[in-house]
C-alpha cells in the first residue's frame, strides 16, 4: 500500500467519527507490515472530555487485534485543516511510546496536503518506560 492509499483510507475512516460536539471529524490508518490496515476515528462524548482521539483509536484498534509496536510501518492522520492536521499532545505521547521509531506518520487534509513526520519530531524528549526504572 503506497502513502496516498494510507492516506485515502484515513479519508474513509472519517466517516466513522462521532463528532456532534466539535463537528470535527478527523480519521486515521494504521498500517503494519503485512499490509493490515487499521482504522480509527474520533469519537466524542457528553462528557466532553471523555472524547478518544483518531490516532489513538486506530492505533489501539491495531493493538487489540494483536499488532505489535515492531509490525507497525506508518499511519496516516486526517481531517479538515487548512495545513495538515497535527495530533494533540496527549496523542503525541502515546505515539511516541506505541509506534517503533521508524513508523513514518503521514499528516493530512482534504485539499491532498501531506506532511510526513515521526514520533521523535513530534514528541522530542518524550517520556518513557526506561524513565520509570
Ligand atoms: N482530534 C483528533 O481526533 N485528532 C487530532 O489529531 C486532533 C483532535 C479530535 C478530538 C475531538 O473529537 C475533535 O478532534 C476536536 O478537538
Amino acid at each position: 500500500m503506497n502513502t496516498q492509499e494510507l492516506i485515502n483510507k484515513a479519508i474513509e475512516a472519517r466517516n466513522l467519527s462521532y463528532s456532534p460536539y466539535s463537528s470535527f471529524k478527523v480519521g486515521a490508518a494504521l498500517l503494519t507490515k503485512n499490509n493490515e490496515v487499521y482504522l480509527g476515528a474520533n469519537i466524542e462524548n457528553s462528557s466532553y472530555g471523555l472524547a478518544m482521539c483518531a490516532e489513538r483509536n486506530a492505533t489501539y484498534n491495531a493493538y487489540c487485534h494483536g499488532v505489535k509496536k515492531e509490525d507497525i510501518v506508518a499511519i496516516a492522520i486526517v481531517a479538515d485543516t487548512e495545513k495538515p492536521c497535527s495530533p494533540c499532545g496527549a496523542c503525541r505521547q502515546v505515539l511516541s511510546e506505541l509506534l517503533p521509531k521508524s513508523a513514518k506518520i503521514y499528516l493530512g487534509n482534504l485539499n491532498g496536503d501531506i506532511m510526513e513526520t515521526n514520533t521523535s519530531n513530534l514528541l522530542p524528549f518524550a517520556f518513557g518506560k526506561e524513565d520509570l526504572k
